[in-house]
């Protein structure tokens, strides 16, 4: 468990969350789409990422503030990363908090790298992706991989 700020990081796949996650994706599915160029750079969480967010394979820690499930993430365990952050929340480094503990977690597992899958259009994923140091692999129709490694000391201090 990782505090920082009133938000606390915990492991999410235990059942007395699931009612917890379950409002959390409700939330995220009933969330406005907005149009234009904001709503561009700012998607609303896609059916997918809701569906990939709910999977069990691999791991998934959330985010709780005052005891509600504000932010999920989840490592597969080929290494993909799905995340999301209520909307209410954005903007206040739960998404960060969230992928850095996620990478920490990934380290102790032995992947050497994550990967999150995005279209090239958020700007608040490359953002994140660049706040801990992601490659990005550029791809057809805008849509872009960003490479997170997963540091090597990270995987030894669990060997
Ligand atoms: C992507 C997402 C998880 C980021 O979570 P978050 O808690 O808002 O992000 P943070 O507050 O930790 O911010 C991380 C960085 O992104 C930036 N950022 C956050 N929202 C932003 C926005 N709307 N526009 C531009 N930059 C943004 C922050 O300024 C920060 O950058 P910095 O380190 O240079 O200051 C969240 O926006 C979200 O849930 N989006 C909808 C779902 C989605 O797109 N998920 C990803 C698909 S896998």
């Amino acid at each position: 468990m990782v505090e920082t700020s009133g938000t606390t990081i915990v492991a999410a796949d235990h059942p007395s969350l699931d009612d917890q996650v379950a409002q959390f994706v409700t939330a995220l599915r009933d969330e406005p789409r907005f149009f234009g160029p904001s709503a561009r750079s700012n998607p609303k969480p896609f059916p997918s990422l809701l569906s990939e967010l709910q999977q069990r394979d691999g791991f998934r820690l959330a985010a709780m503030v005052d005891g509600r499930v504000v932010g999920l993430v989840r490592v597969s365990g080929s290494g993909d990363v799905h995340i999301a952050v209520v909307a209410e929340r954005r903007g206040q480094r739960i998404g960060v908090g969230l992928l850095s503990a996620a990478i920490e977690r990934a380290g102790r597992l032995d992947h050497r790298r994550l990967t999150l899958r995005s279209s090239q259009g958020s700007r608040a994923v490359r953002r994140l992706g660049d706040a801990l140091g992601c490659t990005t692999v550029g791809y057809a129709r805008g849509r872009v991989d960003l490479i997170l490694p997963v540091p090597r000391h990270v995987n030894a201090a669990s060997a």
